[in-house]
């Protein structure tokens, strides 16, 4: 497994507004760096779908939590959110999947995948929640 995938930082373009999403998002970035790092260090596919499968479980409970957030709040766009969520996971899933049935994959471009998903996701239509968010007192 090769991999040169530079390190995700966080920065401003990643803030959403919103405390504790802010959080899970970190979260989920520092998870994406340790499955970079697993596979530079040539950790072997087990623990790079370990690290996968925590992944995963996190985004599930990510995705869960944002859309109560936006539900409790009447957030317009949530259906569209919630589609975009679920299309996301699938397409995780079945990478993970192919990680998991010993398909030989290239870990850099599934790196650039999950980071490219999840930076884009994050910058685009989480952000756009930001202010409704704020404007009911979430912040
Ligand atoms: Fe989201
Ligand atoms: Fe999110």
């Amino acid at each position: 497994m090769e991999a040169h995938v530079t390190l995700l930082t966080w920065n401003c373009a990643c803030t959403v507004g919103v405390r504790a999403m802010d959080d899970q998002h970190g979260i989920l970035m520092d998870t994406m760096n340790e499955l970079r790092l697993a596979a530079v260090r040539g950790l072997g596919r087990e623990l790079v779908s370990e690290v996968l499968d925590r992944l995963i479980e996190f985004t599930r409970m990510h995705f869960w939590s944002e859309e109560q957030l936006l539900e409790q709040n009447r957030f317009p766009g949530l259906a569209e959110h919630r589609v975009e969520h679920q299309r996301i996971l699938a397409q995780i899933l079945q990478s993970s999947h192919r990680v998991q049935h010993g398909e030989k994959i290239q870990m850099r471009p599934l790196l650039c995948f999950l980071r490219e998903t999840y930076t884009e996701h994050i910058e685009g239509m989480d952000r756009e929640y930001g202010p409704w968010l704020n404007d009911r007192g979430v912040d």
